[in-house]
């Protein structure tokens, strides 16, 4: 067997199930979760349609490369989305089967672990998407954790990371917006980024799975591509990778893309090709209908808004907690309920049967702390209802806390 599994750590979830063992929740309460981070809004009814219309694809075998349409639908929606001149829809994107897989495989084509004597680096912010770090172990790699900084809007210390760190650097990704943090990176970070990739000659990998949810119509997150056209620097070295998962409530249908460097994208399909994760046919199709429609981006978004606007008050009573940037997250520091993260989650889940997770299962310790410990990711994913009846139940506990 593969000797690099055996570095993998448990999954959060895998964590929490150990943590919630034995414990059984008040039974007059129904269960519920801002655990996982799963759309739960309906799926639109015009993708639903699409996918039904496009039955026949059963038939084909799709190209890794995508359809041809579908690359210009997401070339389209990049170069608007992001204010771009212009985006090559047959060299600068790549449909994948959802960001998830295309952020582990990018690193597979991206590392050459065989280039140095030491390992490779891969840097990676904390708390973090766990996949970077699997996708970093198994490609032959070393992840090295940069921890954000709550005092600085949650931006990562890029200039605490040694230039031996860097020298041996090949990958870096960031999460804009940020999971679990919410924040976004501002073209001065993205500036520190672009000057440390072109001195030390790594790659970007630039995760934007969830820059359509946001909270003021008139300021979408900065992209990477963005940041990269407005700094007057091209794409190289650098890929952000989208999601229509939380854009458009179907993380079941697994569609995203990867977009930029045309060099990398080349070497990432000769990769795919023999990796073999083409979209189906039915959500290739489908997808082109997702990308093409904001209108339901956009009710997707007022959804969020309503249970940001309503919940973040409510909990900002009883725990250090506020907006964040974007996302559907809210990172919340229990510090002054006297409770730990894992402390607060099980007796929350025990007391209150409100599941959240734990801000040290999503961090790693690096630099002497776990910079997630002492905060709960809360996922508002579910309805306004019940996300309103879950903080209420957050804020009882913590009162009942305090007595
Ligand atoms: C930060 C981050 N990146 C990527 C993903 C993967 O999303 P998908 O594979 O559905 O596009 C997730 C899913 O939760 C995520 O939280």
């Amino acid at each position: 067997m593969n000797p690099l599994l055996q570095k993998l750590q448990p999954y959060p979830f895998e964590k929490l199930r150990v943590l919630f063992k034995g414990v059984t929740p008040r039974a007059d309460l129904a269960p519920i979760s801002f655990g996982i981070g799963e759309p739960k809004h309906a799926t639109p009814a015009l993708i639903r349609d699409a996918v039904i219309n496009a039955m026949s694809g059963l038939a084909s075998y799709p190209a890794t490369a995508g359809s041809e349409p579908l690359r210009q639908a997401i070339a389209d929606w990049t170069r608007q989305r992001y204010a771009l001149p212009a985006v090559n829809a047959a060299t600068e994107v790549l449909p994948v089967s959802g960001s998830r897989e295309a952020l582990f495989s990018l690193a597979q084509t991206v590392i050459d672990s065989r280039s140095t004597s030491e390992p490779p680096v891969v840097v990676c912010p904390n708390p973090f998407y766990q996949i970077y770090e699997g996708a970093a172990l198994l490609a032959g790699a070393e992840p090295y954790f940069v921890n954000s900084n709550p005092a600085r809007n949650f931006a990562c210390d890029y200039a605490s990371v040694p230039d031996a760190i860097w020298a041996r650097t090949q990958l870096l990704y960031v999460c804009s917006p940020g999971n679990p943090t919410g924040a976004v990176l501002t073209l001065e970070d993205w500036r520190e980024l672009f000057a440390l990739s072109d001195r030390h000659g790594f790659v970007i990998a630039s995760d934007e799975c969830y820059s359509e949810i946001y909270f003021d119509e008139a300021t979408p997150p900065l992209g990477g591509l963005e940041a990269a056209h407005k700094l007057g620097r091209g794409f190289g070295r650098l890929v952000m990778l989208s999601s229509l998962s939380k854009r458009s409530n179907v993380p079941g249908m697994r569609s995203g893309f990867v977009a930029g460097d045309a060099s990398i994208l080349k070497q990432f399909l000769l990769y795919r090709t023999y990796h073999g994760a083409a979209l189906s046919p039915m959500f290739q199709a489908a997808s082109i209908v997702a990308w093409k429609d904001e209108a339901h981006v956009r009710d997707n978004r007022a959804l969020y808004l309503k249970k940001f606007t309503t919940v973040t008050p409510m909990l900002a009573d009883v725990l250090d907690v506020r907006l964040p940037d974007a996302a559907f997250y809210l990172w919340a520091n229990v510090a002054r309920t006297g409770l730990t993260d894992t402390e607060f989650a099980a007796r929350l889940y025990a007391d209150y049967n409100v599941t959240v997770l734990p801000g040290s299962y999503l961090a790693r310790d690096a630099h002497g702390t776990n910079p997630g410990s002492g905060f709960i990711r809360i996922a508002l994913v579910a309805d306004v209802d019940e996300c309103v009846e879950g903080a209420r139940r957050i804020v009882e506990f913590c009162r009942s806390l305090a007595q």
